[in-house]
């Protein structure tokens, strides 16, 4: 066992060598842009999940496999990426945000040149990293008909469910890898719903098919969407963005998007959270809601620009008749009915069942701390009561204050400072510090003594102070 996992590392070095030895950065030129895409960026393995063997859908995905793994590949665990939405597509997150490489710019002689630059803070040090585009009709995945385009969460569920395990089946090996549920955003209903999927699955399935699920993540979610649509309008004016009548014509705003909810208009309670994110937008006038102190927004037309280039679509395996977007409008609009509706149950069931980290930078006003702090506290789960006492410890990587971390049995929570909403982006090793202790229990993550504060009140005598 041991000799033939030191044999197959000793292989993986010999193919890395080589793959490193015949790197040869071609530049693919179109029009005004050119593109380049070293072999050594290319993920490990990357195609189709087929979701459908009636249909041709299927969910493109891009594998990476661990860059320094300390356990036997067999045992290190896999991380799978969604992005949000709805309608966005993961490459974002792999070339933008948490891959290994990501898409940068220069310009000269008027030709934007796109290129690829080693990510310091990528998730796959460690890890396993795969990233899905999902649903189906999202970034290069194919979606057969508009009708297959999930409507809600059981689809988009069903559909990962399908493509997970096709993607498992691809190497023995997979089989018994920890897993871990990631994404952002909309992803804030994706991974629960993926995640508890998998929990029912595996209820009924016999243990040989089962999903070795261990934990789901989930940054700037939106999970729970009626008490998060709450929350723009002080979280704004408390953070001193807009004045006390503006927060009363956002409050109005938002009570418009909970009475449609109540009416069960869910495509109109869609529109009035949009409407009231558009106000607030108008309000602060700020770059973007994604990150109160950018003067410009994020980058991620570059990702999209790269990946229409047809050599690149080539490289990774994706159809080639496909035109990249970063979101499908035809996939968000079929998912415009799910927007409002909460997941926050299944968050219930997975916290029993697994862990589960929630994580927000601190700069996001779109879905941030406080609309994440809001509906956690509604949690209907025996240790919640633990969870809302436990200390909020300061977290820090080499050193430097990082964030805030707060934990108890199996829900963690974490506040990235200096980060909006594409915390991989804004802090890349800090995010990977985070999501690689959070995975292994270690640091701020690891696991205390079960039900004992981590200090007694009596060690706080200022909180008997007025
Ligand atoms: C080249 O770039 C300019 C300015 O960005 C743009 O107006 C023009 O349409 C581009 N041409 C082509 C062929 O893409
Ligand atoms: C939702 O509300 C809009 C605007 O008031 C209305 O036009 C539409 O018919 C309603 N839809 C449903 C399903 O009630
Ligand atoms: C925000 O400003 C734009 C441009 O002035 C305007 O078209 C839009 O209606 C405004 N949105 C809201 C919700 O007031």
């Amino acid at each position: 066992m041991k000799s033939t996992t030191k044999l197959s590392c000793f292989l993986q070095l010999l193919v890395l060598f080589f793959l490193r030895q015949s790197s040869v950065s071609s530049p693919f030129t179109t029009a005004n842009s050119s593109s380049t895409f070293p072999s050594e960026a290319l993920p490990t393995k990357s195609g189709y999940l087929p979701i459908n063997s009636n249909t041709n859908s299927a969910i493109f995905y891009t594998f990476y496999e661990a860059q320094d793994p300390f356990l036997p590949l067999s045992q290190t665990p896999l991380l799978i990426w969604l992005q949000g939405g709805p309608g966005c597509s993961s490459m974002i997150g792999n070339f933008l945000e948490l891959g290994p490489y990501r898409v940068v710019d220069t310009q000269s002689e008027n030709i934007q040149h796109l290129s690829l630059e080693r990510n310091i803070g990528s998730w796959n040090r460690i890890f396993g990293l795969i990233f899905l585009d999902n649903p189906i009709g999202v970034g290069f995945s194919i979606a057969a008909t508009p009708e297959e385009i999930p409507r809600d969460q059981h689809t988009v569920a069903k559909h990962l469910f399908a493509a997970i395990t096709g993607f498992i089946g691809l190497d023995p090996d997979f089989k018994n890898r920890p897993l871990y549920i990631t994404g952002e955003s909309y992803a804030g209903k994706y991974v629960p719903a993926i995640g508890y999927y998998i929990l029912k699955q595996n209820m009924r399935l016999p243990e040989a098919q089962r999903v070795n699920l261990k934990g789901v993540a989930i940054g700037n979610g939106l999970t729970d969407p009626v008490t998060q649509v709450k929350t723009h309008a002080v979280n704004a004016y408390f953070s001193g963005l807009i004045n006390e009548r503006q927060k009363g014509e956002l409050e109005e705003a938002q009570r418009k998007a909970i009475e449609f909810v109540k009416m069960g208009n869910w495509s109109e309670a869609t529109n009035a959270r949009l409407k009231t994110l558009d106000l607030l937008q108008n309000m602060t006038g700020l770059a973007t809601l994604y990150d109160f102190s950018k003067k410009v927004p994020y980058k991620t037309r570059l990702v999209t620009k790269f990946l229409q280039s047809v050599e690149v679509k080539k490289k990774l395996g994706a159809k080639e008749s496909i035109v990249f977007d970063e979101c499908s409008d035809v996939v968000g609009n079929a998912l415009l009915e799910d927007v409002m509706k909460s997941v926050k149950y299944m968050v219930e069931l997975l916290v029993k069942k697994s862990k589960v980290l929630l994580y927000q930078g601190h700069f996001d006003l779109r879905d941030g701390v406080v609309s994440t702090e809001a509906w956690v506290k509604t949690m209907k789960w025996e240790g919640i009561e633990r969870f809302l006492m436990a200390d909020r410890k300061v977290w820090k990587v080499n050193g430097e204050l990082a964030g805030y971390v707060q934990k108890w049995g199996s829900l963690s929570h974490a506040v990235v400072l200096g980060a909006g909403h594409l915390v991989p982006t804004d802090q890349a090793l800090n995010s990977q510090a985070m999501i690689e202790d959070w995975v292994m229990d270690k640091g701020v993550f690891a696991c205390g003594k079960k039900g004992v504060p981590h200090q007694t009140p009596w060690s706080h005598p200022e909180i008997y102070s007025p």
